[in-house]
């Protein structure tokens, strides 16, 4: 992974893309007025209430409350990371994503499209060799052996790397550059005397394809007995075993049928489940599941399901996995866990029940909440009171690992039940934020559009769907002073405006991405200014300037309260002074006002 993609790269490339181009080619629009509309993509609906705004580049679904930029779009709908989704709209774009210096590998600065090239070259040259090489015998006996199809096999284009050392060096390594390019995607080793050998040999391969289908990287079986039973590619720019799921592309379509995913943990038994027709299997890359891996699950399906062996490495994957999983757990989120019988991996286990059998275990997968306390209560004796306190203990650390939300405040019930502790004395043990206030989305519900604007909504509102009302803002309103709801957010948008003019709606909303406001100013871009108000530049002078009283009068009353307290210094002397003139002004121009 190269460096962080600077902020001002993402500027533009929102302000430049557009994002009717981007959901037009897989949500087909309808012009209706000044926006475009369609059913929406993420929930059931007969009459169109998805909007997508050409002047904000933002869409927003009225029923559902979808929203997003062209950015969030590709991550909701395509299931793309940040990043990916990043890379997409730049191809289209024609731009090149600089990177931040500070890189992981900094070296690492090609597009990888060499690379590309030169991996799906080696997948169709292993592919032609299972069917013609004089050795392929031997490897078409193996899969045979193995009860895989010969439809299946090549549905998951799988291959052979014959054995020796130059068979793929022989087809693709031509020239210096291209044995070059072959070593830096992980197929040929370069000798330390000079010179490549094929990493791979003798050897059936599976193709590793990233989320667009693209073959990024290999794993290899070996035919017989030997070390290592599996290789896989390297990590490269274009490959990282923490975040690719083998069979994932392939299984796209089942998983949002299903809306479920099932996480095993080989190749051979995601090809099986396949042919079997549990064709909603993805699995890892012989490393443990991480938090990558998790956020790439949850974008295509809401329930995740382990399936590990029932031996102890299995079970401590299984921990591993939970442990990984509990930040990334919000209410609709589901992970469960299923254990297979010892000496069983879901290939041998299909194959030997069959799919409904199968199929039938994942309904008594244990919900992670369970296999948790489960799991904590085994270690420690629930029948004596110092039992129970390590149960807290042993609890605590996790819990406080997932987001704040109803499905923790459950959990915690739960350890309150279990450990028979009055639960109101837990929260404050499971981590500081959850003292601190209401859950997020409570507060969220409490900002939405539905409630009588404030003045710093109003003023936040116009900014964001009209930016260039920015220029009206002068240097002298010092909005910082301010003790209202919503002002530091305000006047963070105000500097962003300052400091990049001529960003839209959307490009300010992902400057916002990691930020807690970036769900409360999604939702005012869609909310609709009241009707009455015709001339915006004049509203927002008056909402600009009605700040400016405010921050004056709080102004004045803390000067005051200080003088009272005990006097002030000249230049406060002088500020209370003027102020109090502005205000006899003020109440002398518009007596009515507070
Ligand atoms: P089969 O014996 O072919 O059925 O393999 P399996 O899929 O049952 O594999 P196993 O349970 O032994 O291992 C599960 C996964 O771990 C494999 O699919 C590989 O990704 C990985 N793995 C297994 N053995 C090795 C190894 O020797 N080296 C590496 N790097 N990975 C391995
Ligand atoms: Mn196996």
């Amino acid at each position: 992974m190269a460096g962080r993609i600077p902020k001002q790269f993402i500027d533009e490339l929102v302000t430049r893309s557009d994002i009717v181009d981007v959901i037009d080619a897989r949500v087909p629009l309808k012009k209706a007025g000044k926006d475009y509309k369609a059913c929406c993509p993420f929930h059931e609906e007969k009459t169109p209430s998805f909007t997508v705004s050409v002047d904000k580049q933002f869409y927003h679904c009225f029923g559902c409350g979808a929203h997003g930029s062209a950015i969030g779009f590709l991550m909701d709908y395509d299931h793309m990371s940040f990043v990916e989704a990043v890379e997409e709209l730049a191809a289209r774009a024609g731009l090149t994503i600089p990177r931040e210096a500070g890189a992981i590998f900094e070296k690492d600065k090609d597009t990888g499209a060499d690379l590309i090239e030169i991996v799906r070259e080696a997948a169709r040259f292993y592919r032609s060799q299972l069917r013609e090489h004089p050795q392929s015998g031997r490897a078409v006996e193996y899969l045979k052996g193995r009860g895989i199809t010969g439809e299946i096999a090549h549905e998951f284009g799988l291959g052979f790397a014959p054995d020796g050392w130059d068979n793929l060096l022989q087809a693709l390594g031509k020239d210096d550059n291209s044995r070059e390019i072959l070593a830096r995607a992980g197929l040929a080793v370069k000798k330390d005397s000079g010179g490549y050998y094929d990493r791979f040999r003798d050897r059936i391969m599976f193709p590793i394809e990233d989320y667009r289908g693209r073959v990024v990287a290999f794993g290899g079986r070996i035919l017989d007995k030997g070390e290592p039973k599996y290789l896989n590619s390297p990590e490269t720019s274009l490959f990282h075993k923490g975040r690719e799921l083998y069979g994932l592309y392939h299984a796209r379509e089942a998983i949002k049928r299903e809306n479920r995913v099932l996480v095993v943990e080989g190749y051979m038994d995601v090809v099986a489940l396949a042919q079997f027709g549990v064709d909603f299997a993805v699995a890892t890359l012989g490393t443990a599941t991480t938090h990558d891996h998790l956020d790439r699950l949850f974008r295509h399906a809401p329930d995740v399901i382990f399936c590990f062996d029932g031996d102890r490495a299995g079970r401590e994957a299984a921990w591993r996995a939970l442990e990984n999983a509990l930040p990334v757990l919000r209410e609709g989120r589901q992970v469960s866990f299923l254990f297979l019988p010892e000496g069983e991996d879901p290939d041998t286990l299909v194959r030997k029940e069959g799919r409904e059998a199968f199929l039938a275990r994942l309904k008594q997968a244990m919900p992670l909440p369970n296999y948790l306390f489960d799991n904590l209560s085994r270690q420690v004796d629930l029948g004596r009171l110092d039992g129970r306190a390590r149960l807290v203990e042993l609890a605590r650390p996790l819990l406080s690992k997932m987001p704040q939300g109803v499905l923790r405040q459950m959990m915690l019930d739960r350890l309150a039940e279990l450990s028979r502790m009055d639960p109101g004395k837990l929260p404050v043990l499971a981590g500081q934020q959850q003292a601190a206030g209401p859950p997020k989305s409570a507060t969220r519900r409490a900002q939405g559009p539905q409630e009588p604007p404030s003045i710093v909504r109003r003023a936040i509102a116009l900014l964001l769907q009209h930016p260039n009302l920015a220029h009206q803002l002068k240097d002298e309103v010092n909005l910082g002073d301010l003790d209202l709801p919503g002002i530091p957010l305000l006047s963070e948008l105000c500097a962003l405006l300052k400091n990049s003019p001529g960003l839209n709606t959307a490009s300010i909303i992902e400057n916002f991405r990691d930020s807690e406001h970036k769900h409360h100013l999604s939702k005012l871009a869609f909310w609709e200014y009241p009707s009455q108000v015709e001339d915006l530049e004049a509203e927002f002078i008056g909402v600009i300037g009605r700040l400016g009283e405010t921050s004056a009068k709080q102004k004045t009353a803390r000067l005051l309260q200080k003088q009272d307290a005990g006097g002030l210094n000249q230049a406060e002397k002088d500020e209370l002074a003027r102020l109090l003139s502005l205000k006899s002004e003020h109440s002398r121009l518009s007596p009515s006002r507070h």
